[in-house]
């Protein structure tokens, strides 16, 4: 999808988000609603005129807008998942604007739109006659299609915990993006927000961690920082909590994480951001990140929000055994256990994530196999032990080919270790160009002669495959 229509899409579903929301506190007629309805024109307009018209449809869990798929900005989620909760509620699946509007035209239709009955099946002809009453023909609407098995299946009951684990992601994601803002703009951040978000995220990740760690592959946000962050913390976190941390220790160590490179925002974007590599002064300025990161924390103005532990770990978190690490010291120093846990998520997370547009990332087997040459010196084995325990020997989101010549997406570590080799995968079926969700598979099931029904033959790399693995874990 082009940049500019993305960049509209995402302002058309955040406008009708507001329109939708205020039309349930004001009524029709209010003056109020004039300056959201205007604004709310600008893009639907813009939209319609250059495109030649305008749908918006919901296939299963994602968003049209005249066939491309729409990918959500962090700050956009809100506003996606309100449209597509309210539209599924009225069973109403498209809306298809066929002329630029008019204010009356559009106030009707959010006001007739949110009159509908939750639930009623035949609410798209009672939207269209709406409509046809009030002589509006340029929208056209149509009911929600429900795919086979959409309801039930994969996560039926985890979808509540689903839910809550992608708003906690998200919103990390953007409390990162504050605190990292005010922080450029030497004002005060608060920690606080981030502290009860680490405190949800342990409390997600001592009841389920796949989930969250099914989230650390949504890597294709512009946002990198931001999303680095919230992985490198859930990565910390599970393998925290392996290591039988107390809940106020995994906090500790999630703000760290979620914190570990904070004195990037004191390093220009143009060296951050940089596509070739750097020069020996900007190699220099980088590698000041753990030590501003460290000095921005001591500023801080609730630091009493802030262990010594979170500041030693964020310290630490370049610092290698073997001392080839930054920064310098002058005297020799145990790399602390925060520093040895964050290393090694930062490290894998670096590694399969596309840091710019350019670079093709590693798979998650060929980060692991790098990192397991890197360790003793760089990083230490015993943790990485345990993080492979976290990520399996196939990490989730990792594509993999079957015995059966299925491709699957790795869902789920196992939790027996003697299993590790056997997750449960999503079957992915390809159809055409577009890749379709199917069933869920356990790797363990065995057939009537206790032969497995499947095996995973060897890893694939999706970016050949073009497979959008995030997608699997929304
Ligand atoms: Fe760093
Ligand atoms: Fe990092």
């Amino acid at each position: 999808m082009e940049p500019d229509l993305s960049r509209l899409g995402n302002n058309l579903v955040t406008k009708l988000h507001v329109l939708m929301k205020i039309s349930q506190i004001y009524d029709s007629k209010n003056v109020a609603l004039h300056q959201f309805i205007q604004e709310s024109l600008q893009t639907i307009n813009a939209l319609i005129k250059k495109e030649g018209g305008l749908s918006l449809k919901i296939v299963k869990n994602d968003l049209f807008l005249n066939e491309h798929r729409l990918r959500y900005s962090v700050e956009g989620f809100t506003s996606f998942k309100y449209l597509l909760t309210q539209w599924k509620k009225r069973l109403i699946g498209e809306v298809i604007f066929k002329e630029p509007m008019d204010e009356t035209t559009l106030r009707e239709f959010v006001y007739a739109m949110m009159s509908l009955e939750e639930g009623r099946e035949e609410n798209a002809s009672v939207f269209t006659e709406l409509l046809a009453n009030l002589s509006i023909l340029s929208i056209e609407v149509n009911a929600l299609e429900v795919f086979e098995g959409e309801e039930e299946g994969i996560t039926l009951h985890k979808e509540d915990r689903r839910e809550v684990a992608k708003k906690v992601f998200f919103e990390t994601v953007g409390t990162i993006e504050e605190v990292i803002t005010h922080i450029k703009g030497k004002q005060h951040a608060d920690v606080r927000k981030l502290k009860r978000l680490a405190q949800k995220a342990v409390h997600l990740v001592m009841e389920d961690e796949s989930i969250l760690l099914g989230m650390t592959t949504i890597k294709n946000y512009d946002e990198y920082t931001f999303n680095h962050s919230v992985n490198v913390s859930i990565y910390s976190l599970a393998m925290g909590r392996r290591l039988g941390f107390s809940r106020k220790t995994l906090t500790e160590l999630g703000i760290a994480a979620l914190l570990h490179d904070i004195g990037k925002s004191r390093i220009p974007k143009e060296i951050l951001n940089k596509p070739t590599s750097f020069d020996e002064g900007e190699w220099g300025l980088m590698k000041k990140h753990p030590l501003l990161g460290v000095e921005i924390l001591l500023n801080l103005k609730q630091l009493g929000e802030i262990n010594p532990r979170i500041v030693i770990g964020i310290f630490d978190h370049h610092l290698r055994k073997d001392f080839a690490g930054y920064p310098k010291l002058f005297r020799k120093k145990e790399v602390s256990l925060f520093g040895r846990i964050i290393q090694i998520a930062d490290s894998y997370d670096a590694m399969t994530t596309p840091k710019n547009y350019r670079r093709t990332p590693y798979t998650p087997e060929q980060a692991l196999a790098i990192m397991m040459r890197e360790r003793g010196a760089k990083l230490d084995p015993i943790l990485l032990k345990i993080f492979i325990g976290v990520v399996g020997i196939f990490p989730v989101g990792s594509l993999v080919l079957l015995n059966t010549h299925e491709l699957g997406i790795v869902y789920k570590a196992n939790p027996d270790p003697k299993w590790m080799d056997r997750p449960q995968v999503i079957i992915v079926e390809r159809a055409g160009k577009k890749d379709v969700k199917k069933e869920l598979i356990d790797l363990t099931k065995t057939d009537g002669a206790g032969q497995f029904k499947r095996s995973i033959v060897k890893t694939l790399d999706p970016n050949i495959y073009h497979i959008d693995i995030a997608k699997y874990f929304l």
